[in-house]
């Protein structure tokens, strides 16, 4: 009842209450006052009535003659005269006096609460039994057609009418409000329970749709719900979940995740009335999962858990991990790069004094004795270190080589050739070349020189036994499983930093990409797998950095990858290394193909050069050491030489005697300005001198520079040997 009560009042306005209330009110005033006015005129009637009914029953008693007397309560009877109604009575009370007063007439009359005629028993004494049934029949002829009741309702009906009727129309108004209300009452109630059960479908669905796994559990620790995350986060499928209500929370749970969940999650909810945390839980098919638990307590004794699944943001975690540590991993390799190059540069030009020098010992020393033969030992340690620094040189990309339309399966067919020679015998190796005949653009020794440090360190991975395979293919750029942060529409000029990315894949396989990859570009694929020890996580992310090794002393250098780096990303290539910890690992080079232009440069044919030692060259060199080294050369080749510190020196050597020199040999980075800037301003000196540029840090864009300054007729790399020196000075001199 309260709670219709509070319905109402939520439902129906205050306004329409109120005055439904008044309504109301006023009606069953009205009501009262009507019900009331009719007892009175109902008792003023029956004084009436008895009146007339005791004075003929006093009548009765003398049944010898009927006496009508007058109508004691006179008010009451003028009263009732007032009305029409009693007129008619008057009238046959008139006609009833008169039989009344005959002598052998016997009355009898109507009682107002029956209707019936009653006749006093008095009458039926009467000896002529057929005057009573004559008296009878008339009186009700005359007297009981009368209604009396009909009268007096008449009588009440006016005076009570107004009252009546405004009762009535009041109380059927508020019988109508009441019908309106309880109408409303019963739509409002079936539209609020429909609105009820839209919001508990709305509630229901949206618990259900939560990305959280939300369960329920009773104060036995059975499940009453769960929702579909977190069915989803067990492993549940549709009917798994149907099953499991009604079930104990630990039949979700393997026994270790169970124990800890009864021993110290349940505990520690129960006691301060919630609990979270990470855990990681294991279903009862041993699938572990972990998740952000909260769970609280309920006054029933029961609890509410909800779970959010952190595998997501744990993989989120390890992706933006996983970019810092490529993007530190690239940057890393850059400024290893620059270190090494710049080191190397220096290094270059004393190792470029110290060969020269000792070159002019062998050649000045007499054959056989001891000193000669130290001279000779000195020139052996400078070409192991020259190669050292070729690496290290390879590695900081700074070692600018010629390129040209290389064939890679002669190339990979030479190594192998070379391979098969110094191979234990347990290690067996095989060739797959598929497809056409595949052209780069490159440089072969550098090409060779990756190739041959990725087989020597596949065979000291196997150490003495195992299966080596070389695979020559091509392959679309589309079709390598790369992240995007790797593919680009186009190659990247300038300073190039190449990207790298790695991942663990698990069960001891990690995989790793360096480089740009260029969308919708053919690349010639060369791969070298071994079946060897497979390589860890943590020595991949450092294997290409140079002197980076985990090889024994003397055993290993650590330049081996650090080359082959150098060499991919100065070809413009990708490397890619997927290993898999006792099985092995597959080193794979990516070059992009080219379409062959023209004749391969070692085919072109070598015309022989005439000797001619008359020229007058002149060198110009910051460095003291290369300097007067190379000029030493020269002059003991028989050429007439100059030399210049600086570039301003040389020009105003030029200048006082332009058709003096024939060639001037320069270094390409020196103090006031480079190499090619000092060929240009010499050559509005004197037009006819040609240049050669001596540089031991060739940088990538050197060629394209010089390309625009024609002058500039070749570039010599030091450090270089006289015999090197003096053919590269006449084939100058004689184009
Ligand atoms: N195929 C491979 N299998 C297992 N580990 C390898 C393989 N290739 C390279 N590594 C690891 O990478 C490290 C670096 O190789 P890298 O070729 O740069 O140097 P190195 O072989 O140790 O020395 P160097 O090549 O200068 O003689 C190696 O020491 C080795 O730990
Ligand atoms: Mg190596």
């Amino acid at each position: 009842m309260k709670d219709l009560y509070q319905r109402i009042k939520e439902r129906v306005s205050p306004r329409v209450l109120s005055v439904t209330g008044i309504v109301c009110i006023l009606g069953f005033l009205l009501l009262v006052f009507a019900v009331v006015h009719e007892e009175q005129k109902a008792r003023d009637a029956y004084r009436i009535k008895s009146s007339v009914y005791l004075t003929l029953k006093g009548a009765y008693n003398d049944y010898q003659a009927l006496m009508l007397t007058e109508i004691t309560d006179a008010s009451a009877v003028q009263q009732a005269q007032e009305q029409k109604q009693f007129e008619e009575v008057e009238r046959r009370l008139a006609d009833l006096r008169r039989i009344a007063t005959n002598p052998k007439n016997i009355a009898a009359l109507k009682d107002i609460h029956d209707m019936l005629p009653r006749i006093n028993p008095a009458v039926f004494n009467s000896p002529d039994r057929s005057d009573v049934v004559a008296a009878m029949t008339e009186i009700r002829e005359r007297f009981l057609g009368i209604d009396m009741r009909m009268a007096q309702r008449g009588a009440e009906l006016s005076a009570t009418q107004s009252a009546h009727l405004i009762a009535e129309g009041l109380m059927g108004l508020a019988a109508i409000t009441l019908l309106f209300m309880i109408g409303k009452i019963l739509i409002s109630q079936s539209n609020s329970m429909q609105t009820m059960q839209v919001e508990k479908d709305t509630q229901l669905a949206a618990i259900e749709t939560s990305r959280d796994g939300i369960v329920i559990l009773d104060d036995e620790g059975r499940i009453i719900f769960m929702n579909r995350a977190f069915a989803l986060l067990h492993y549940l499928s549709g009917l798994g979940r149907k099953d499991s209500i009604g079930m104990k929370w630990s039949r979700l749970y393997d026994a270790r995740s169970s124990e800890m969940v009864r021993d110290e999650i349940l505990p520690a909810a129960r006691d301060k009335g919630f609990w979270h945390g990470e855990s990681t839980l294991v279903n009862t098919r041993g699938q572990p999962f972990t998740a952000y638990l909260s769970l609280t307590a309920l006054p029933d004794g029961g609890f509410i858990g909800t779970a959010q699944d952190t595998r997501e943001k744990r993989e989120r975690e390890k992706e933006t991990e996983n970019l810092r540590l490529q993007y530190y991993q690239a940057q890393k390799m850059d400024s290893l790069g620059r270190l090494a190059g710049g080191i190397a540069h220096d290094f270059n030009n004393i190792l470029a004094a110290i060969a020269g020098y000792a070159e002019f010992l062998t050649q000045d020393l007499e054959k056989g004795t001891s000193t000669h033969g130290f001279a000779e030992k000195i020139i052996l340690a400078t070409s192991r270190a020259k190669s050292l620094i070729e690496q290290i040189l390879t590695f900081s990309r700074t070692n600018d080589q010629r390129k040209g339309d290389l064939n890679l399966t002669e190339t990979v067919a030479e190594v192998i050739t070379m391979l098969r020679a110094s191979l234990p015998s347990g290690i067996s190796i095989d060739m797959m070349d598929s497809g056409p005949t595949t052209y780069i653009s490159a440089n072969p020794t550098q090409i060779n020189q990756a190739l041959m440090n990725l087989c020597v360190n596949a065979q000291d991975a196997m150490e003495g036994r195992g299966r080596l395979t070389i695979t020559l293919d091509s392959v679309q750029a589309d079709a390598l499983d790369l992240p995007p942060t790797q593919m680009v529409d186009d190659y990247p000029d300038g300073n190039r930093t190449a990207p790298v990315y790695i991942d663990s894949l698990g069960q001891g396989r990690t995989v790793m990409t360096v480089g740009h990859v260029v969308t919708g570009q053919v690349y010639a694929r060369l791969s070298v797998r071994d079946s060897g020890s497979g390589i860890a996580r943590d020595v991949m992310e450092h294997m290409f950095e140079p002197f980076f090794t985990t090889k024994e002393v003397n055993k290993g250098t650590g330049l081996g990858l650090a080359a082959v780096h150098g060499i991919v990303v100065s070809h413009r290539g990708v490397l890619s290394v997927d290993s898999t910890l006792g099985e092995g690992s597959t080193f794979s080079l990516l070059f992009p193909v080219v379409e062959r232009t023209g004749v391969d440069e070692e085919e072109e044919e070598v015309q022989p050069i005439a000797i001619d030692t008359s020229a007058r060259i002149m060198v110009v060199d910051d460095h003291d050491e290369v300097r007067t080294t190379t000029c030493l050369m020269l002059q003991r080749a028989g050429f007439e030489v100059f030399d210049s510190k600086l570039p301003s020196e040389a020009l105003d050597l030029i200048r006082d005697n332009p058709s003096h020199f024939d060639l001037v040999l320069t270094d390409y980075s020196m103090p006031e300005m480079t190499g090619a800037e000092l060929a240009m301003a010499a050559v509005a000196l004197a037009p006819d001198i040609k240049f050669v540029l001596i540089s031991g840090y060739a940088e990538a864009q050197t060629r394209e520079k010089l390309a625009a300054v024609p002058v500039i007729r070749d570039v010599i790399k030091k450090p270089v040997t006289s015999a090197e020196l003096i053919k590269r000075v006449h084939e100058v001199l004689a184009g």
